[in-house]
């Protein structure tokens, strides 16, 4: 089991020496901070996070908060705050697929611990760690807002509803193998249309 933990900082070693945005990500920022009025330049800060996490294969390395912090001139303890607030925004390297289970109510009410203990039995991982191979890391997350659809895994940056043992299984095994997924709900049913949950 790994003991590595992407919700603290990662240690220096992982960190790079340098951060700054591609030329896609830096036209893309340029029109983000441009939506807000000059004296709300903190707005900006949680897309430009957004931004560099996924730039940076899933997690926030040390250099991208202080180059954010001079990108948009407010001071680095306010890219900081939000970075380490947010479950969403990851401070040390995490799997090439980064679980995140939704716990909250609806979630819970429909299986989600049972969607947990599969992930930590099969992948040998508990929350906030990740495989020695990096394939996997694994998350505990408040709702991702899509309730209706209970229970819910967040896998990168999408979508997996209406899961139960045997789907969530597949899923992970078809990940495993690199084999194409479907992303949304595991059932029948088309979005949250009601009615079609247990074809
Ligand atoms: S409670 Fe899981 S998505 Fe809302």
């Amino acid at each position: 089991m790994s003991e590595i933990s992407y919700k603290s900082f990662a240690e220096d070693s992982l960190q790079p020496k340098e951060f700054s945005f591609n030329n896609f990500n830096l036209k893309k920022a340029k029109e983000i901070i441009k939506i807000y009025p000059s004296n709300y330049k903190e707005s900006s800060i949680m897309p430009l996070l957004s931004m560099a996490q996924s730039q940076n294969k899933g997690w926030v390395p040390k250099k991208a908060i202080e180059y954010i912090s001079e990108f948009i001139g407010v001071p680095e303890i306010k890219v900081l705050e939000l970075a380490t607030f947010y479950s969403m925004y990851n401070l040390s390297p995490v799997g090439k697929f980064h679980i995140e289970v939704c716990t909250t109510t609806p979630c819970m009410l429909r299986g989600s611990d049972s969607m947990l203990n599969l992930c930590k039995k099969k992948l040998g991982i508990d929350i906030g760690e990740i495989t020695k191979d990096k394939t996997f890391s694994l998350g505990k997350v408040e709702c991702l807002g899509a309730c209706v659809n209970a229970p819910v895994v967040k896998i990168n940056e999408d979508y997996y509803e209406d899961l139960n043992s045997q789907t969530f299984d597949k899923l992970i095994n078809n990940l495993k193998d690199n084999k194409n997924v479907k992303i949304g709900p595991q059932s029948k049913r088309m979005g949250s249309e009601p009615g079609k949950l247990n074809d």
